[in-house]
């Protein structure tokens, strides 16, 4: 389903993240409705190939910024820069994130910093900074990106994981705080994606990671074993009708919707599955399948 022009023609957009992957798609498919798009992250050249691509006419006020997420001067004033050139955004999408698997014992200090700064205080930091324009108008879209990997802990991904169990708990009570000001929350779960984080981490995945993601796929309608990996651009038509009809828990795909339910209806069931998974996956490793 495609995102229709009524809903975000004229509308203001600001994207974390928009200079690539999701992020990007997402600026791509709502400028083409006629939203002014404003694209956040750190470099200048992504940020303007990613401009260029979008394509905004000339009514369109779109734009960039160079900052980064875990600096909140930056962030405040980014933010300030948007209100004051083009006013407060109808919709803020925070798809700034980044991950670098391992195993647990292997992983610096520094990389659990990293993701935590990056994926949950950036998110943290970009909404505390267009909040207030928001609750003076009344009105507003936030969307946060969460991850697969925060239904149940993914094998190798103990710095990553915890930051989007985290974003899940904070857009929970922000959803429950802002409905009553008019600004609507959503978290989405994005399916695996062709982006440049999945080809760093796939290079980064223990064995076991992969093994087990071969299992996962097994409910994927391949029925097989193969991966389904979506397009950016697939992605972003599926999780903009949904913002639209300001849904809360946006889950694109059939593996996530299955993966969020299963999760949901096993329970804590779901450890001894996981383990049985794990250690079949390493006799197997161990035997060179
Ligand atoms: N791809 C997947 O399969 C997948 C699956 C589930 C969830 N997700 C989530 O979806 C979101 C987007 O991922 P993606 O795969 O589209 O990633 P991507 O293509 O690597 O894009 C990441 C974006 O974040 C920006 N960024 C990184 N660190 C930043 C910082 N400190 N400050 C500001 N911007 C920063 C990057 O630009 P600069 O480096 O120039 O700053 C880039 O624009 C992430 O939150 C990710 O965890 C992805």
């Amino acid at each position: 389903m495609a995102p229709s022009k009524d809903y975000w023609q004229g509308k203001i957009a600001l994207i974390t993240g928009g200079s690539s992957g999701i992020g990007f798609a997402i600026a791509q498919s709502l400028a083409a409705q006629g939203t002014s798009v404003w694209v956040l992250a750190r470099g200048v050249e992504g940020l303007k190939s990613a401009l260029e691509s979008v394509n905004c006419r000339e009514n369109q006020h779109c734009g960039m910024i160079s900052a980064d997420v875990t600096d909140w001067d930056q962030v405040s004033a980014a933010v300030a820069q948007v209100e004051t050139e083009v006013g407060v955004p109808d919709l803020v999408i925070n798809s700034a994130g980044v991950a670098h698997p391992g195993y647990f014992q292997d992983l610096e200090i520094e990389i659990f910093h990293w993701m935590t700064e990056v994926n949950y205080y950036g998110t943290v930091y970009v909404c505390k900074a267009v909040l207030p324009g928001m609750v003076a108008r009344g009105s507003g879209q936030i969307v946060n990106i969460s991850s697969g990997a925060a239904f149940i802990g993914r094998f190798g991904y103990s710095a990553y994981a915890p930051t989007k169990y985290a974003l899940q708990g904070f857009s929970d009570v922000l959803r429950a705080e802002l409905k009553p000001l008019g600004i609507d929350v959503s978290i989405v779960f994005p399916p695996d994606t062709d982006t440049p984080q999945l080809k760093y981490e796939k290079e980064l995945q223990p064995p076991e990671t992969k093994a087990l993601s071969g299992i996962a796929n097994l409910i994927s309608p391949n029925w097989d074993g193969r991966a389904t990996l979506f397009t950016p651009a697939q992605v972003a038509d599926m999780i903009l009708p949904k913002i639209e009809q300001r849904k809360y828990m946006i889950l694109p795909g059939f593996e996530m919707k299955m993966l969020y339910w299963l999760s949901r209806l096993v329970g804590s069931g779901i450890y001894p599955i996981l383990d049985w998974l794990i250690a079949r996956a390493q006799r197997n490793l161990q035997r060179g399948d």
